[in-house]
C-alpha cells in the first residue's frame, strides 16, 4: 500500500473504532461505566484524526449496492488497497444497506415510469405544502385511493401545450386502483393521458450567492388556478458578459436512474431562454458559422484565403464544436425532465470527439457509480477559459463563437460529490482535440479508481483528476458547496 495513503487509512480506522465505542458506551443506560480518561483520548485523537485528515484528504469508495456488470474496476493500486478500509468508513457513515424490491408496496396506483408513461407524458406534481415534482421510488409513483396529484403540460416560451384530454394546462387526478385515475369526473387509464406537445421545460433567474454569475433556474412553470409555480429541476450559473455558462448543478438520483424513462425519438430543439439577446445563440453553433467565425479570426493577422484554409484545418466533416450538454439528458428521469435539459445556457461547445467521446464516456462512469451504489449525487459540471487554436505560423487568437462571446471551453470539468460520505472528486476533461496540455490540477498519477480505456487520449478528450480543493484553487467560482473533506474514489 502507497504510504501517502495508509496512514490517513489507518486515521480512520481509529476514528471509526473511537466512533463505535463512544457510541456504544452512550447506548444502553445500565452498561454507561464512566471512562473519562478513554473518553478525552478519543477526543484527542478525533481532534487530531480531523486535522491530518484535513490536510490530506483520504480517497473512500461508495458501498456498491448492485453487483458491477463488468469488471470495469480500475486496477489503480492505490483504490484497490484502499477499498477494504474505505468500504468500512463508507458503511459506517451510509449504513448497512438493503436494495428495497421494486414493488408499489400497499399503495392502491402504482405506475412504473419506465414502461407505464407514453413518451407525451405530463409532469407529476405532488400535492401539498409547498407543491413539489413527484419523485418515483424504486421506479414507481404511488398514490392511496382517493389520494390526488396534479398533472401539467406546461408551454415553454413560445409555443402552445396542453393536456389532451381535458384542454387545460393543469389537471388534479384523483387515484383509484392501478393505472385508472379519475380526472375532470372522468375514469382514465394514466397510460393513455398525454400532451399536445413535448414538454420541453422553462427558464427562471434564481439569485444564489454560491454562483458568481447570475444563477438561473430550469424547470417547470405551472398555472395553477391559484397562480404560477415554477419547479426548480437543476440550475445554470451562467456568465452574461462573455455568454458563457460558468457551471450546471443538478442531483443524479442513484435509486432511480436505471428506471428512467427511455424514448428514442426527436430530441427538442436547443432553446435560448435564459441567454442574453445580444449573442445570437440560435445560429452561432452552425458548422458555417464556426468556420466563418475563425476565419475572422485568424484573418486579423492573414489574407483572407489563408485564414480560411487555416480555419478548415479545424472545422471539417467530423471535426467541429456540437453543442455539448453539461448537465446530461441521461441523468434525468421523466421524459419531460430529460427534455428540460435542452437549454442554451446548459450548454459550452465541445469538440465532435470529445463530446461523443470522453466526455460521453465519463458521463455513463457517473451514472454507473449512482446507479450501483444508489446514491444521489450532486453533480456540478462547468468550464474554465477559452480555447485558443493556432494557425500553422504561431497565430493563436481565443475561439469565441461570436464577437467577445460564447467562448469554446479550454477544460470541461465535471464534479462528482456523494453527500452521505462527504466524498467529491473533480473529473477535468481537456476540449482540445489537436494537443496534449498540462492538466490545471492534476497532483501526480493519482486518479482515484476513475482512470478508464481511453481516458487519456487527448483527441476524444484527455481526463485528469483532482480533489475538488486543488480545482477550486486554480477555478475560483467553484462553489463551497461542491467541497468535501474526502476524495470519492470510483
Ligand atoms: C392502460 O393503458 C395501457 C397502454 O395503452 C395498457 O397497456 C393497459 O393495459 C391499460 N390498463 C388498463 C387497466 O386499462
Ligand atoms: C444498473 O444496474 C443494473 C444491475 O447491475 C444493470 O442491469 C443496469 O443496466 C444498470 N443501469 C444503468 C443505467 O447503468
Ligand atoms: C484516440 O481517440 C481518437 C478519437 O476518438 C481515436 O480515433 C483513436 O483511435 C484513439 N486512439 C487510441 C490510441 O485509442
Amino acid at each position: 500500500m502507497n504510504s501517502k495513503l495508509s496512514f490517513p487509512l489507518f486515521l480512520i480506522a481509529v476514528v471509526l473504532i473511537a466512533h463505535s465505542a463512544a457510541s456504544d458506551s452512550t447506548k444502553p443506560r445500565e452498561k454507561r461505566s464512566p471512562k473519562p480518561q478513554i473518553g478525552r483520548l478519543f477526543g484527542f485523537l478525533a481532534k487530531w484524526v480531523a486535522q491530518a485528515v484535513k490536510q490530506s484528504p483520504t480517497a473512500i469508495r461508495l458501498i456498491r449496492r448492485v453487483k458491477a456488470a463488468s469488471t470495469a474496476v480500475s486496477k489503480n493500486p492505490e483504490t484497490a488497497a484502499g477499498t477494504a478500509a474505505a468500504a468500512a468508513a463508507a458503511g459506517a457513515a451510509v449504513g448497512v444497506g438493503v436494495v428495497v424490491a421494486s414493488q408499489p408496496g400497499k399503495k392502491q396506483c402504482a405506475v412504473y415510469i419506465k414502461r407505464d408513461l407514453p413518451e407525451l407524458q405530463p409532469v407529476f406534481i405532488k400535492d401539498g405544502t409547498p407543491r413539489s415534482l413527484m419523485m418515483p421510488r424504486d421506479g414507481y409513483l404511488t398514490w392511496g385511493h382517493g389520494e390526488t396529484s396534479s398533472i401539467a403540460c406546461p408551454p415553454s416560451a413560445g409555443s402552445q401545450n396542453y393536456i389532451r384530454a381535458t384542454n387545460t394546462i393543469v389537471a388534479t387526478i384523483t387515484c383509484d386502483n392501478g393505472l385508472m385515475f379519475e380526472m375532470s369526473a372522468r375514469r382514465v387509464n394514466i397510460s393513455t393521458v398525454t400532451c399536445a406537445r413535448k414538454v420541453t421545460g422553462n427558464y427562471r433567474p434564481k439569485p444564489d450567492p454560491q454562483c458568481a454569475g447570475t444563477n438561473k433556474a430550469i424547470g417547470f412553470n405551472v398555472p395553477f388556478p391559484t397562480g404560477d409555480i415554477f419547479f426548480d429541476l437543476f440550475y445554470s450559473c451562467f456568465d452574461e458578459t462573455r455568454g458563457s455558462t460558468l457551471f450546471t448543478h443538478h442531483v443524479l438520483f442513484g435509486n432511480e436512474i436505471d428506471h428512467k424513462c427511455i424514448y428514442g425519438s426527436s430530441r427538442p430543439d436547443f432553446k435560448s431562454a435564459g441567454f442574453p439577446d445580444n449573442f445570437f445563440i440560435s445560429t452561432a453553433y452552425t458548422q458555417l458559422s464556426q468556420k466563418a467565425r475563425l476565419t475572422d479570426l485568424f484573418n486579423v493577422r492573414m489574407s483572407n484565403p489563408v485564414a480560411q484554409a487555416e480555419a478548415q484545418r479545424y472545422i471539417f466533416d467530423h471535426s467541429y464544436l456540437q453543442k455539448g450538454h453539461l448537465t446530461p439528458d441521461g441523468d434525468e428521469l421523466f421524459t419531460t425532465w430529460q427534455w428540460s435539459t435542452y437549454f442554451f445556457i446548459n450548454v459550452a461547445g465541445m469538440w465532435e470527439s470529445i463530446n461523443i467521446g470522453n466526455w460521453k464516456n465519463l458521463e455513463t462512469k457517473v451514472r454507473t457509480l449512482a446507479n450501483e451504489t444508489k446514491e444521489n449525487l450532486e453533480i456540478y459540471t462547468g468550464t474554465y477559459e477559452t480555447l485558443a487554436l493556432c494557425s500553422t505560423n504561431n497565430y493563436c487568437p481565443d475561439f469565441t463563437l461570436v464577437t467577445g462571446g460564447i467562448p469554446v471551453p479550454k477544460w470541461l470539468w465535471k464534479i462528482v460529490k456523494a453527500p452521505s460520505i462527504d466524498a467529491a472528486i473533480a473529473l477535468v476533461v481537456s476540449n482540445n482535440p489537436v494537443g496534449a496540455v498540462n492538466p490545471i490540477c492534476e497532483t501526480g498519477a493519482v486518479n482515484y479508481g476513475w482512470h478508464q480505456n481511453g481516458f487519456d487520449n487527448f483527441s476524444s478528450g484527455k481526463v485528469s483528476y483532482c480533489t475538488v480543493q486543488e480545482l477550486q484553487n486554480v477555478v475560483g467560482y467553484i462553489p463551497q458547496a461542491a467541497l468535501a473533506t474526502n476524495v470519492l474514489a470510483f
